[in-house]
């Protein structure tokens, strides 16, 4: 009776996953070599589930980590691959370098937290850099933003690099070289206009939109210019003024409405009104929130693609900040075993 019963339900939920899993196919875009879309399946099935746990408390105490997650990760996958480059330590290292300017050291912690929870949970099975990727998920959908599977299976790399950050676009770009860098890595103009749409969120500091105050071309709406103003009385000061003035903690799209409104805070928001070629999406997203959403998750699934490492390829960190040296390169798969074999050794 009972052996029958769990039969049923055992070809009741095999037949309700495969369903889940057709009309996720369905939606779902095709990905590179490598990863797939439940990587951690066997090995770490708690893992979403820890991370976002976890993020709600953080958010909790402090919602400027949300964007500051998001654009740890554009900036980790910008340069030299979405590789967890931008959490090594080193002297000089990528994080500290001009283009990386306000990238908020706790968010950092957080990364390293949430590594050191899940290695506690599954053994050291789960990349930084998949870590950086679940994080910014978390931080888009945790705020307000839409929910969306990504594929995992990331490998950490073993190294950083100073010269490519000089490939993260600076505020200052027109619509022209926005779209000519992103072409590069092959997003669309579509793309371009709903990754801008992150900055519905978080926080810049004045150097980084002082030289536009008074600018004319592209414009900006008087009132924005007298607050940034008074906020930031020279380029240097260490201000910070909100990236979306309507809803500065919600993933939403009002970034848009802002834009019709001459109220970008960068000149690369604010040009994509004025720019033929980029103004339309603007007004589709700022009348309509889901188009911008599936453009933007479909957007970010391709971002956290971008020159990987997989299978053989990099390592799995066992600390975010630093490369793993000789024996920590060798995967464990738990922490108890690795006690064990530490104590059989001790005892010969
Ligand atoms: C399109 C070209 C882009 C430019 C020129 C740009 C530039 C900037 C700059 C200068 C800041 C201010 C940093 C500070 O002063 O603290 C900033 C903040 C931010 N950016 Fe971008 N960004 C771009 C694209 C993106 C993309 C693609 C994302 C993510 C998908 C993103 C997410 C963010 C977020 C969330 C913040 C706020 C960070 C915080 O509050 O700590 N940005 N961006
Ligand atoms: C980095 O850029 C500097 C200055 O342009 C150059 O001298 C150096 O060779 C570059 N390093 C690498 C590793 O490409
Ligand atoms: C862009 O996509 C095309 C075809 O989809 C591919 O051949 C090319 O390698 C891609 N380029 C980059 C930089 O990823
Ligand atoms: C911008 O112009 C206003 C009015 O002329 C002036 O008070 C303000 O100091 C200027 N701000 C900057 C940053 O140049
Ligand atoms: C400028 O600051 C005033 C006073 O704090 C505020 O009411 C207004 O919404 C701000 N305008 C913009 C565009 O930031």
């Amino acid at each position: 009776m009972m052996g029958s019963v769990s039969a049923i339900a055992t070809i009741f939920f095999l037949l309700s996953s495969l369903l889940l899993a057709s009309s996720d196919a369905l939606e779902r875009p095709p990905i590179v070599d490598g990863l797939s879309w439940n990587h951690y399946f066997r090995n770490c099935p708690r893992l979403e589930t820890i991370v976002r746990t976890h993020l709600q408390k953080v958010f909790k105490k402090d919602t400027g980590q949300a964007p500051a997650l998001l654009r740890i990760f554009f900036h980790d996958c910008f340069v030299q691959g979405c590789d967890g480059s931008i959490l090594l330590d080193g002297s000089p290292n990528e994080k500290s370098q001009p283009a990386n300017i306000g990238i908020r050291p706790e968010a950092l912690q957080t990364i390293e937290d949430l590594r050191s929870l899940v290695h506690n949970h599954c053994g050291r099975v789960v990349s930084c850099a998949d870590l950086v990727v679940l994080a910014a998920r978390e931080a888009v959908s945790l705020t307000g933003g839409p929910r969306f599977a990504v594929p995992l299976g990331r490998k950490d790399g073993l190294t950083f690099s100073i010269n490519a950050t000089r490939n993260l676009p600076p505020p200052s770009f027109r619509t022209g070289q926005l779209l000519e860098t992103f072409a590069a890595r092959n997003f669309s103009t579509t793309d371009v206009v709903a990754l801008s749409g992150a900055h519905t969120f978080g926080r810049a500091h004045c150097s980084t939109f002082f030289s536009r105050i008074n600018q004319t071309d592209p414009p900006i709406e008087p009132s924005l210019a007298k607050n940034l103003s008074n906020t930031c009385p020279s380029a240097q000061a260490p201000n910070t003024a909100v990236l979306d003035v309507r809803t500065p903690n919600v993933f939403d799209n009002k970034y848009y409405v802002n834009l019709a409104k001459r109220q970008g805070l960068f000149a690369s928001d604010q040009d994509l009104f004025s720019d033929s070629r980029t103004k339309g999406i603007v007004k589709s997203f700022a009348s309509n929130e889901k188009l911008f959403f599936n453009s933007f998750a479909d957007a970010v699934v391709k971002l956290s693609q971008l020159d990987v490492l997989t299978g053989k390829q990099g390592e799995i960190r066992a600390k975010c900040s630093v490369a793993n040296k000789g024996k920590e390169g060798l995967v464990v798969t738990s922490v108890v075993e690795n006690a064990v074999d530490l104590r059989g050794h001790m005892s010969h």
